[in-house]
């Protein structure tokens, strides 16, 4: 760059901002990234198109190495199961199944989707509040492993494993309070009032059910170690309590997801590098409990359980970069500065908990100043950052925003907007694209014009 000639700048009067800093102290932006995963950003732009999303296969498998390795080398018996509604494209859920992983769903297109994938039924743990009766035959004809949620879908899969002459083996959810984090108290049986047990109970006296597992997640984003440590003595105590009163043999303790990623939510002051635990500290918080439980049971001539991981966000979210153009720029009415990028909020659908990174991806000059990036959609709510420092862009220009892996690709929504291609890079340094971008044809295509409609 330094080679450059500078280009000529219009001169511009700006007020200060006391706090913020002025043409004197301004911070040169010449932080940026041109490449992903190799990839020069304008060769992809070329490609592919703006906005982009753009996945990395190494990403994604060194991330499910180093979650497996962090568990692996701490706890002899280990299963990782992959979170399909954290990001369920198939390139997605194959990289991951390549890498050792279980799928975990939480619908009936999630399981058909694993299976479609190939995923055995003996692999996939079928979680979520609404199984109907249809997918539970399926599961129950295909030795699924199901997670019963509520009293009601007990007494419905009873009847179905009766209705198919089978003895299944389940897992029941249940939620209690660590101390730690907000206790989730909607999804499985409460522990602290009595449900659970009963729900045990009840299996253990089942000629069709047999109790096999239990399965917990503490809730998103969980900062603290701590809180899985506790997580895991609350299950290990359960177990225990489980076994004493009802005779029946748990074989697997699942502590669900909700390791952070390394995002910042807003609010947040420091980097994620600073406040996000490594894999290695939630892996030592939970496995000194798993070995005082396996140790423990041992000692008592027990088996000890299996620990099922289902880790979503950590596992993928670093692994996604979206790339999106700058469309407009504008002075708003009280002197900000604000820019318009092709990605909305409808794809970005994170931006709502995070403030991502967002990195220039060519030098650009001039004074930083606080802007407002606005997304595509003809709508108020659609900020993709309410404030961050940029200098005066152009039409044209292109943003690096990260880490979008998780959850975007599936709770995105087409919203006014055709929703973009996604592409993977692969570590022979090629790029597929995973999912087409959308067009016309495909938005309209479960549409049906009544006859008499047809013209006007
Ligand atoms: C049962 C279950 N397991 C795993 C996950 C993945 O969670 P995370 O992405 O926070 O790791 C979720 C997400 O809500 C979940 O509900």
């Amino acid at each position: 760059m330094t080679n450059q000639t500078k280009t000529w700048q219009k001169p511009s009067l700006l007020a200060h901002k006391t706090g913020l800093m002025n043409k004197v102290g301004a911070v040169a932006q010449h932080h940026f990234i041109s490449e992903v995963d190799g990839h020069p950003v304008e060769d992809l732009m070329k490609a592919y198109g703006s906005p982009l999303f753009v996945l990395s296969e190494q990403g994604i498998r060194d991330n499910v190495r180093q979650l497996r390795r962090a568990f692996e080398t701490r706890f002899p018996r280990v299963i990782y199961a992959w979170s399909y509604k954290t990001n369920y494209l198939n390139a997605v859920c194959s990289t991951m199944h390549q890498e050792g992983a279980w799928a975990e769903v939480v619908s009936a297109f999630e399981y058909e989707k694993a299976r479609a994938l190939g995923v055995p039924a003996d692999r996939i743990l079928f979680n979520g509040p609404h199984k109907k009766r249809s997918i539970l035959e399926r599961v129950v004809e295909e030795g699924g492993r199901i997670h019963i949620d509520h009293l009601d879908e007990l007494y419905l899969l009873e009847d179905v494993a009766a209705k198919a002459e089978k003895k299944i083996s389940v897992t029941i959810r249940i939620n209690f309070d660590t101390g730690y984090t907000q206790a989730w108290s909607r999804f499985g049986f409460n522990l602290e009032s009595g449900q659970a047990m009963d729900a045990a109970r009840r299996i253990g006296q089942s000629a069709f059910l047999e109790l096999r597992g239990i399965h917990s997640h503490i809730g998103t984003f969980i900062l603290d170690p701590r809180a899985y440590a506790a997580q895991a003595r609350i299950m290990c105590g359960f177990m225990e309590a489980v076994e004493e009163q009802t005779g029946c043999k748990i074989e697997s303790v699942d502590l669900g997801g909700g390791f952070a990623s390394k995002n910042t939510l807003h609010g947040t002051y420091l980097p994620p590098e600073q406040v996000v635990p490594s894999i290695d500290q939630y892996a030592e918080a939970i496995c000194d409990v798993m070995m005082e439980c396996k140790n423990n049971r041992e000692a008592r001539g027990l088996p000890f359980p299996t620990l099922i991981l289902e880790s979503g966000r950590a596992m993928v979210d670093d692994a996604g970069t979206l790339l999106s153009s700058v469309v407009g720029t504008k002075r708003l009415p009280d002197g900000k500065r604000s820019i318009v990028i092709d990605a909305g909020v409808n794809i970005l659908f994170t931006a709502f908990w995070y403030n991502h990174a967002v990195h220039l991806t060519s030098a650009v000059e001039g004074i930083p100043e606080e802007t407002v990036v606005y997304g595509p959609l003809c709508m108020n709510i659609d900020v993709v950052r309410a404030s961050m420092m940029l200098p005066p862009m152009s039409v044209g220009d292109v943003l690096h925003i990260s880490p979008v892996g998780a959850y975007n690709n599936t709770q995105w929504m087409q919203f006014i907007e055709y929703r973009p291609a996604v592409v993977m890079t692969h570590p022979d340094g090629s790029v597929s694209v995973i999912r087409e971008a959308e067009d016309l044809a495909c938005v309209v295509a479960q549409e049906k014009l009544p006859a008499h409609l047809a013209e006007f």
